[in-house]
């Protein structure tokens, strides 16, 4: 049986007004990476195609931010509402037969594997829609789930426009904002949307009431993972996102073998690849996109940052500040370091204090040989080469004349 297939509406227009940032809320990074990219990275394995982000405020820098990504952009210029945004994607999927998948921009803990299983159950049971929903202890000011008889459900309610009836507020199952939709569907029934509620908005959430009003099959499936309902709105749950993030991250390393010793103290981002058998020692953060190899020793209080790769063996000691530093298998940085576009040759070692603060204007960078071992209170100016198997005394500067001392600088 072939596949239905998919596409995508990213609804990512809001101005996150709480988040009072001057970027676009869906821009704003949980674990080094904006939360949008979260979600697009979650919808990669569906092969959603056409994928359409709907963009509002700060179109332009998230149009930006994206732009290397197979994505089709929808502007909303005013924000009326979910069903109001959707509706702005529509000509963008002019021609898509299949089912559309809509999500939120600012759910960075949603995974692949949810929106893979709701899609399952949406095909599964023929419907012309199936919200995702969750049940939570805390459900605040959510859209509630309605149920009628014999469990189906009947509408979603906003938590809103349920001042008067507090056994709807009282549900704890609620719409997470995730929903899959027959596209053929979708533009009559986001016609017949009204602003005729609390809010004054154009509601996606109104299309399971008129869908089901039609005789249509519209149900929901419940997931039991309640990261899928966490949107993020304030700094604060900004911080809980990163926080889960960071755990689902490290229990992820070390299933594959990675020693965390403390995983409390222990920072990872997202996109950060770390091989077998290392050791991260605690407080020890590493940034989005570091790569480090097998049996690496990294920490305590050290911090690798922007493009640093670490060969098999590699280690680096206490309190170490190091980016754009490539260390060949072996290399070492003893401990107390600030380093920036390093290149450290297999089995060579930093000693401690050492400090390569960078190109200034004139760019380059470190070079060191394999082998090579350099003494303590380094300064290692770039652009400079230190030879294979050089032996540098405490102190040095290489590449500077007349400075560090005399007739030691065995570089070059
Ligand atoms: C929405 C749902 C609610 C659900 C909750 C899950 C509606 C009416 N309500 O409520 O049932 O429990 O999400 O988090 O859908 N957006 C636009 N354009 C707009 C309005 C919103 O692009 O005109 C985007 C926002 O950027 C955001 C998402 O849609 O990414 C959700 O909007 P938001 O205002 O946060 O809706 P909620 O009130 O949270
Ligand atoms: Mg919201």
């Amino acid at each position: 049986m072939t596949q239905r297939p998919l596409a995508a509406i990213v609804l990512a227009a809001g101005k996150g007004k709480r988040m009072r940032s001057p970027l676009p809320k869906v821009l704003l990074e949980a674990c080094g990476r904006p939360m949008v990219i979260h979600v697009l990275e979650a919808l990669r394995s569906l092969q959603a195609r056409p994928t359409v982000l709907v963009h509002g405020h700060g179109g332009a820098l998230v149009q930006e931010a994206l732009k290397d990504r197979e994505l089709a952009f929808a502007h909303q210029e005013e924000q009326l509402g979910t069903g109001h945004a959707v509706q702005c994607a529509l000509p963008a999927l002019q021609g898509f037969v299949g089912d559309v998948v809509v999500l939120c921009g600012d759910t960075p803990l949603l995974t692949a594997e949810v929106l893979t299983a709701l899609v399952a159950d949406h095909r599964e049971n023929r419907r012309a829609l199936t919200v995702l929903s969750a049940e939570l202890a805390d459900p605040g000011s959510l859209g509630r789930i309605v149920r009628g008889v014999g469990g189906a459900l009947e509408r979603i309610v906003e938590f809103k426009d349920a001042a008067r009836e507090p056994a709807i507020r009282a549900i704890r199952e609620i719409n997470t904002g995730v929903m899959v939709i027959d596209a053929a569907l979708l533009p009559g029934a986001l016609a017949r949307l009204s602003s005729d509620n609390a809010q004054r908005e154009y509601y996606l959430t109104d299309v399971p009431g008129l869908l089901l009003a039609d005789g249509r099959r519209a149900d929901v499936f419940r997931t039991a993972d309640t990261g899928a309902a966490l949107g993020v709105n304030t700094p604060g749950e900004l911080a809980h996102a990163a926080r889960l993030l960071r755990r689902r991250t490290l229990a992820g390393l070390m299933e594959a073998g990675v020693a965390v010793e403390d995983p409390e103290t222990t920072l990872v981002d997202a996109g950060v690849e770390v091989g077998e058998g290392t050791v991260l020692l605690p407080f020890t953060y590493l940034a989005t996109g570091v790569r480090i190899g097998r049996n690496c020793r990294i920490g305590p209080f050290a911090c690798v940052g922007e493009g640093a790769v670490l060969g098999e063996r590699a280690v680096v000691g206490p309190f170490v500040d190091a980016r754009r530093c490539l260390l060949g298998p072996g290399a070492g940085v003893v401990g107390h370091a600030f380093l920036r576009d390093l290149a450290l040759g297999a089995g060579a070692s930093l000693g401690a204090g050492a400090m390569a603060p960078g190109p200034d204007a004139g760019g380059g960078r470190v070079v060191v040989g394999e082998g090579a071992r350099i003494g303590a209170g380094a300064i290692l100016e770039a652009p400079v080469t230190v030879g294979e198997r050089a032996v540098l005394p405490p102190g040095a500067v290489p590449g500077r004349e007349g400075e560090g001392p005399p007739g030691e600088r065995t570089h070059g």
